[in-house]
């Protein structure tokens, strides 16, 4: 099964889960302080946001109550974005979602004040190069890029419970593996150093402003609490960006 159809299926799960998910978003904020911290400055000017591979869309009910004036939501999976749209006209908030393959989104160049990712989204990307091309297109000169996202050393954490331990079958410099675990099983996930992160992104003439390493991961696994994720190891970075004026 290639990604997409991968992603289609597994995307059902927020159909599925579809009250819960509503509950959820109307309750709280699926923003981690980590995040809040860096993007309420920004979005204290009410932007208008484009989230690339927006998934379930929690993220940008979140962003919206946090200060965005709009969030387009990108994403090829239509099951995701059905849902996504669904739960936003049911909490009445301006957020709305395009199904398309990236990179190369549809949309108007230099649509986005704010430019939103990560939570397991550039795994998916084999060219981080084009990512960050498409990133620069959609931004308005001044508009940020910000990307929150597992660190490139979690593939090689095991999940052992007893102490942290790196997996003899992965290596950080290898361009992909096959994911093992639930929810992806089966599927390819591309693998970028941070260094490669980095480079594409000054390669789309970006200033870096902010990158910074985190223990925490971003998801925990039912029933899972790896030894990795107790603070010894990096799981998480944070990214902010912004294009010249
Ligand atoms: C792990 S989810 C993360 C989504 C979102 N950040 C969240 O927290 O819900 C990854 C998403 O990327 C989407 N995706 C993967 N590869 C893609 C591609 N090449 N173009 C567009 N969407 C893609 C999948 O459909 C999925 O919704």
């Amino acid at each position: 099964m290639d990604n997409r159809a991968a992603w289609e299926t597994a995307s059902r799960k927020h159909v599925r889960e579809y009250a819960e998910l509503l509950a959820e978003a109307r309750a709280g904020t699926s923003l981690f302080p980590v995040e809040l911290d860096l993007l309420r400055p920004l979005l204290e000017a009410a932007p208008a946001v484009v989230h690339l591979q927006s998934g379930h869309g929690l993220d940008d009910v979140a962003l919206v109550k946090a200060g965005a004036a709009s969030v387009v939501g990108v994403d090829f999976s239509r099951t995701a974005a059905t849902a996504a749209s669904r739960r936003a006209a049911d909490l009445g908030v301006p957020c709305r979602y395009v199904v398309a393959e990236l990179p190369g989104a549809p949309l108007r160049p230099g649509c986005a004040d704010l430019v939103y990712t990560g939570k397991g989204a550039l795994i998916w990307l084999p060219d981080l190069t084009a990512w960050a091309r498409d990133v620069t297109a959609l931004l308005r000169p001044g508009g940020h890029l910000f990307v929150y996202e597992a660190h490139p050393m979690v593939p090689l954490w095991t999940w052992d419970e007893d102490e942290p331990r790196i997996r003899p079958d992965r290596g950080y410099f290898a361009r992909s593996h096959v994911n093992d675990t639930f929810p992806a099983n089966g599927a390819v996930e591309w693998q970028a150093t941070l260094s490669d992160v980095i480079t594409a992104v000054l390669a789309a003439n970006l200033d870096l402003l902010h990158l910074a390493e985190h223990p925490d991961p971003f998801w925990r696994p039912h029933n899972t609490n790896a030894a990795a994720w107790r603070g010894q190891l990096p799981n998480t970075f944070s990214l902010l960006a912004r294009k010249p004026l």
